[in-house]
């Protein structure tokens, strides 16, 4: 009868180990590679003129998307005084500029809002993109990318009109939510940001949200205008999302510095913005790909170093 001796016990002990240790080391790593799959949705929401409903909208189209099941994250990049976190009524510590400039990490400058959202105050973070040297730009790319395990959308609250700040992330994205009221001022500063997007991101899609409303029939006369000139001169139209009516509980909720969904979620605004909501989650009428936060980054990087 053959005999194990202790040296042999001693290599079959050690052989189990690594084994076991393999498997182990194997699932973390299914885990991680797992983990960075996950591709965030970003959708900019930007408009041609101020003032005309983006931070209520983002704020709002965020809290409904969240309480969808879905994880959202806000990244304010307007720089104007009425934005995310007046609506929101929080005054971040930390915003996008200190992940620049300091150590700081991700979760330190991500903040938690109502209803699970959460948001990046931007500061001037976007516009310090473009003096970044490769090896900076890189350190923050991964500290950004891991957004993408944060968030199944990325809502960015961009700026009104071209400024550099803004053409950064609207040449970037490939979603984007044009928002404009049935002002005439508003509807051409919103074709000039549509012309904008059309001759520099053709691989964009452009939707429209009609705000400040009377009702359907004045969003379908605005869309109507805006796409007569879109196709005549671009050669394209644009799809709208939906619109909003002008309701006076969003006043009221933006002096409470309270979401309205959150302070009067039976207004008409709240309605409108379900509706909107169940028209991004639904993929069959647009199917969008999630494509994360790292490309859009590179590409932010790429427009702001080479104009
Ligand atoms: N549907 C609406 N009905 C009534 N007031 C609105 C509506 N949408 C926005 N507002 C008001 O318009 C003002 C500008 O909105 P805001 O979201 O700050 O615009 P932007 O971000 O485009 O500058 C705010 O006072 C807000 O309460
Ligand atoms: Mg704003």
């Amino acid at each position: 009868m053959a005999k194990t001796s202790p040296a042999s016990d001693q290599a079959d002990k050690l052989r189990k180990i690594v084994r076991s240790l393999r498997e182990k080391s194997g699932s973390i790593m299914d885990r991680a590679v797992q983990k960075s799959i996950n591709r965030a949705r970003l959708i900019a929401v930007t408009s041609g003129k101020g003032g005309v409903g983006k931070t209520s909208i983002t704020v709002n189209l965020a809290i409904q998307l969240c309480r969808s099941g879905h994880r959202v994250v806000i990244i304010d990049g307007d720089l104007g005084l009425a934005n995310v976190e007046v609506i929101l009524g929080m005054v971040p510590r930390y915003s996008m500029y200190d992940l620049l400039n300091s150590k700081l990490d991700l979760s330190d400058v991500l903040i938690e809002g109502p209803a699970g959202i959460k948001f990046i105050s931007g500061g001037t973070g976007i516009v310090e993109l473009a003096n970044l040297g490769r090896q900076e730009f890189d350190r923050i790319l991964c500290s950004m990318a891991a957004l993408d395990n944060y968030a199944d959308f990325i809502l960015v609250d961009t700026g009104a009109g071209i400024s550099s700040g803004v053409t950064g992330f609207l040449l970037a994205a490939r979603e984007v939510i044009l928002v404009t009221t049935p002002e005439p001022t508003s509807i051409t500063d919103a074709y000039a940001v549509l012309k904008v997007i059309s001759q520099n991101n053709a691989n964009c899609s452009v939707r429209l949200i009609l705000n400040m409303v009377e009702g359907p029939r004045e969003a379908e006369d605005v869309l109507g205008r805006l796409n007569t000139a879109a196709e005549r001169f671009l050669g394209t139209g644009i799809k709208s999302l939906g619109y909003l009516v002008r309701d006076p509980a969003v006043g009221r909720a933006t002096k409470m510095q309270t979401p309205f969904m959150v302070a009067f979620p039976n207004c008409a605004a709240a309605r409108g913005i379900g509706r909107i909501a169940g028209r991004i989650l639904d993929n069959t009428e647009y199917h969008m790909e999630s494509e994360g936060v790292k490309d859009f980054l590179t590409r932010i990087y790429r427009s702001l170093i080479t104009p």
